[in-house]
């Protein structure tokens, strides 16, 4: 067998061969099956884009119309998954909540009939059209009200932001909301798709792959980041604060949180969308300090850390974005989780397409023929 070197984090080893999505880290380029993530940002829809993804093309017109009536009306949770999550303690994180929710659809749809094309349809379409609905059942539930019906008028964003807020939103919001879902919805082989996909390889359900993939998403290093990047920008407080904040942080070692990417060597691009569609809903619904303070924190982080590429990553804007919808911070990662899902599920299909399981080796570094040792002479 070929002995390969051993990589922590597995960095620059290739784990699957994908058609899903591509990243010129030192170009800042990402595209989804081939198309720019920019042009999807400026001309897709959050469901036009999952489609893409997870189906490979574009869909037709009547496809894409049958794909978003099927995700309309799948949107509600059966009662005993309400009831379930309402047993849940309202100080948990939601992230928790949803992990437990994904994994529980499995209990009521698992038939595991993988070469079933309608099986496969029906799980795609049933992960995104009630994840939202689970996510803002949590938040609703946790504030010791009940979940909002989903309302089969609005579209995908509208209505996950009508449930959450029990009110119909702005136009504009809603649409920067999904530009936000599109931007998230897919990303190579990062931590929690690597995950799904080790998943996926033993032929479990797809709810068991989505959850398992939740609970990576749910880091600190990962997904939960945006959560962070709130809380850093609340501790500096003001712009004449940022220096300070960061000479400190650097002297410790400390990360900044929202900037380095293990692939991006430049500005990740999705930062650079998400930092006009902060600027787009300040200039309609009021600005921010935050947003002044964040982009001091660029300005400064460049200027430190530039010649080691650090730079602001997705996370860095998509908080700001949020917290300006009005969406508390603890649900940014659950949110990144609504979106991801079309890229989880992409993968899933792909690897069930030229399955092997994955059963990586390791390099021991223990030791061998140690005696035991009887418990009364330890
Ligand atoms: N702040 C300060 N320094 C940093 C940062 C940062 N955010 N990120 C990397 N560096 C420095 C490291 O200290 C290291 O310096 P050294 O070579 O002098 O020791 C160098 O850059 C390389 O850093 P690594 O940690 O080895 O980079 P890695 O590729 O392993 O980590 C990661 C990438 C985890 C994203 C890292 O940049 C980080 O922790 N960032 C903050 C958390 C964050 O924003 N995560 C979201 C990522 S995007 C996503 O998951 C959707």
């Amino acid at each position: 067998m070929m002995v390969c070197e051993y990589k922590p984090g597995l960095e620059g080893i290739p784990a699957a061969e994908s058609s899903v999505s591509d990243v010129d880290g030192q170009k800042g380029i990402l595209e989804y099956r081939g198309i720019r993530i920019e042009e999807l940002a400026q001309k897709s829809t959050f469901l036009e884009t999952a489609y893409l993804l997870i189906w490979g093309q574009l869909p037709t017109s009547e496809e894409l119309q049958a794909f978003e009536h099927e995700v309309r009306f799948h949107r509600r949770i059966k009662y005993r998954i309400r009831d379930m999550m309402k047993c849940f303690p309202e100080s948990g994180h939601p992230m928790d909540a949803l992990q437990a929710s994904a994994a529980a659809l499995g209990l009521f749809y698992s038939r595991r009939d993988l070469h079933n094309p309608a099986y496969i349809r029906d799980a795609v379409v049933r992960l995104l059209a009630t994840i939202p609905t689970m996510v803002a059942a949590f938040q609703l539930m946790r504030k010791g009200n009940d979940p909002v019906r989903p309302r089969d008028d609005l579209d995908y964003s509208a209505n996950f932001l009508y449930m959450l807020n029990e009110k119909e939103p702005d136009p504009l919001a809603a649409r920067i909301f999904d530009v936000c879902l599109i931007l998230h919805a897919e990303h190579t082989m990062n931590a929690s798709t690597f995950s799904a996909r080790v998943t996926a390889s033993t032929l479990t359900d797809p709810y068991a792959v989505v959850a398992s993939a939740v609970g990576t998403l749910g880091g600190p290093l990962h997904g939960g980041a945006n959560e962070e990047v709130i809380q850093m920008l609340e501790e500096i407080g003001s712009v004449g604060n940022v220096r300070p904040y960061l000479e400190d942080c650097l002297q410790r070692k400390a990360k900044i949180m929202g900037f380095g990417h293990r692939v991006y060597k430049v500005k990740d691009p999705r930062a650079t969308i998400l930092q006009d569609l902060a600027q787009q809903l300040f200039a309609k619904f009021g600005s921010d300090k935050y947003y002044d303070i964040a982009v001091e924190m660029e300005r400064v982080v460049e200027e430190k850390l530039a010649h080691k590429g650090i730079y602001p990553n997705v996370d860095f804007y998509s908080g700001l974005v949020y917290a300006k919808l009005g969406i508390p911070t603890d649900l940014f990662t659950p949110i990144f989780a609504i979106a991801r899902v079309a890229g989880w599920l992409a993968h899933w299909k792909e690897q069930l397409a030229e399955n092997r399981i994955f059963r990586p080796t390791q390099v021991y570094n223990g030791q061998h023929e140690i005696a035991y040792t009887a418990i009364e002479e330890r």
